[in-house]
């Protein structure tokens, strides 16, 4: 039997179940429990935390990328993985569209000091981040300002 699971918009464990149906007397019934593991493309089999996120190896993508940039360029490398675009299937933070829609004091606050309890970490230097106060200013610049 030949079985194929949509893995798109998924990630971690995930469990389908398929119900086979015969004319089998004593078991007409038979349900399958399928288990899979979505991996992340960038992570593999690595779970992150984000607090680690701006350390040591982990810095190539989420800090190095988005060295010396401001405004778009800066998001593109440093956020966008993480807010995709609403078209996009998976999107651990909500999409950029809805963004652009948040207050200015919340977008700062946001990316100043993160959001506890989600994979959101604080970007500013005094939050332990790589961004500069020129650099969080340009972000909330660019995210409410026209596109
Ligand atoms: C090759 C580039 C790359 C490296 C290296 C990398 N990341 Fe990521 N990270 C990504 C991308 C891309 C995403 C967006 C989600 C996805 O596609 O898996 C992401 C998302 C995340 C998330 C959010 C995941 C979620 O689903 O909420 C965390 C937390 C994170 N990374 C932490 C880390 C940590 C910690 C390290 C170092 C151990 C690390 N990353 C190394 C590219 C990378
Ligand atoms: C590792 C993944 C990740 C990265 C990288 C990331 N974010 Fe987030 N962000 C999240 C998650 C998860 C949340 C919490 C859910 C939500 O509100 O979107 C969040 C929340 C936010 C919020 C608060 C939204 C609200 O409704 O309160 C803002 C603003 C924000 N992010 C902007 C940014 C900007 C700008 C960057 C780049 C400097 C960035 N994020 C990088 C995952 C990430």
């Amino acid at each position: 039997m030949e079985v194929l699971v949509d893995t798109s918009g998924k990630m971690g464990p995930v469990e389908k179940t398929i119900t086979v149906r015969s004319n089998d007397p004593v078991q007409p019934e038979l349900v399958l429990t399928l288990k899979v593991r979505v991996k992340s493309i960038a992570h593999g089999d690595t779970s992150v935390e984000s607090s680690s996120i701006f350390q040591g190896e982990c810095r190539r993508c989420h800090v190095n990328a988005g060295s010396g940039l401001s405004g778009r360029r800066l998001f593109e490398a440093d956020c966008a993985m993480c807010h995709r675009t609403k078209d996009e299937d998976y999107s651990p933070g909500s999409p950029v569209e809805v963004l652009r829609l948040i207050p200015v004091e919340v977008l700062e606050q946001g990316i100043r000091n993160g959001v506890s309890g989600t994979s959101m970490p604080g970007f500013a230097k005094s939050e332990g981040g790589p961004l500069d106060e020129s650099q969080v200013r340009s972000l909330v610049d660019y995210l409410s300002g026209p596109r």
